[in-house]
């Protein structure tokens, strides 16, 4: 196996082991399992169109969310993300929910942070790109933290924050998550330092769901969400990924934030997301809350 480095801060293109080597040989899973703890975005590239093995890789990591209610893909291990109407093969309109949605997943965001479990990993394979734009772009929020002065990493270290899937959502289209979504999501609270449980990395745990922060007045709350935003995202930092025909992108949700990057209108764009939720494994139980006294 060889693992290029793509970026200073973050993400490695591994070369030599296949998604579908991993999913079926241990040994090239623990080979790609410590690139990921390592460099939080893996990308493979030419990967077959092949579903299962999508699911078969994902699957060694740990269990498999199902996409969302009201998600294409809803109740299956595949979150779909396109601007396609499969009924009729029609590109949707620029006012459509799925169109909608791609812009919210334009705003800078950690996968899942809203569930009642949040997600270790995400695996987006490329099925149709649209030939200019729709990049997706990464941050490191290990590089994040630690450019965070010592005196907030101790406060944010003991800190929880809200996420909310409504919040972001209601960013692009305030109706745009629905009632039924609402009920089905509603928000968490995590820890606002996640550490990597392998290598003891710290990361800053933030999203466009985070909208309030434990024991802060709302306006002192979204204030700092929106600073640490900006040093996450300060020029120079990201990733930007140019997609090609069968490349497929892992990446730790944990220690990074991403967004895509519009496209044209009139262009289509077919992606498939599966995910991976974090067990104990993963550092969660370290970022719940502890509970309050009765
Ligand atoms: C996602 C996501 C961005 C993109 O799949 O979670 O945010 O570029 N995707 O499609
Ligand atoms: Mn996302």
């Amino acid at each position: 196996m060889e693992i290029i480095k793509l970026h200073p801060e973050i993400a490695a293109e591994i070369r030599g082991v296949s998604m579908a080597d991993v999913a079926h040989d241990d040994n090239a899973y623990r080979a790609v399992r410590a690139a990921f703890e390592e460099h939080s975005v893996l990308v493979f590239r030419d990967q077959p169109t092949d579903d299962q093995v999508q699911v078969g890789y994902s699957a060694k990591f740990g269990p498999l969310e199902t996409a969302k209610v009201a998600s294409l893909g809803e109740g299956t291990p595949f979150s779909i993300l396109t601007n396609v109407d499969k009924a009729t093969g029609n590109l949707v309109p620029p006012t459509h929910k799925e169109a909608l949605r791609a812009k919210a997943n334009q705003l800078w965001h950690t996968d899942s942070s809203f569930r009642e479990t949040p997600a270790l990993a995400s695996v987006l394979a490329a099925r149709t790109i649209p030939g200019v734009g729709g990049e997706t772009e990464f941050v490191s929020q290990r590089a994040t933290w630690n450019r965070l002065p010592q005196s907030l990493r101790a406060k944010l270290a003991n800190s929880y924050a809200w996420h909310s899937y409504a919040h972001s959502r209601g960013k692009i289209d305030p109706s745009l998550a629905s009632q039924r979504e609402q009920n089905a999501l509603p928000p968490a609270c995590w820890r606002m330092r996640w550490r990597n449980p392998v290598n003891g990395r710290d990361a800053l745990y933030i999203a466009s769901h985070t909208y309030a922060i434990e024991g802060m007045a709302d306006k002192e709350a979204l204030a700092l969400i929106d600073e640490l935003a900006a040093i996450a995202t300060a020029p120079g930092h990201s990733y930007e990924h140019t997609w090609k025909a069968g490349d497929v992108i892992m990446w730790d949700n944990r220690a990074s934030m991403h967004r895509g990057r519009p496209w044209p209108d009139d262009k289509p764009r077919y992606m498939i997301r599966t995910t991976i939720a974090a067990t104990d494994a993963d550092g969660v139980a370290e970022l719940r809350p502890p509970r309050k006294a009765a």
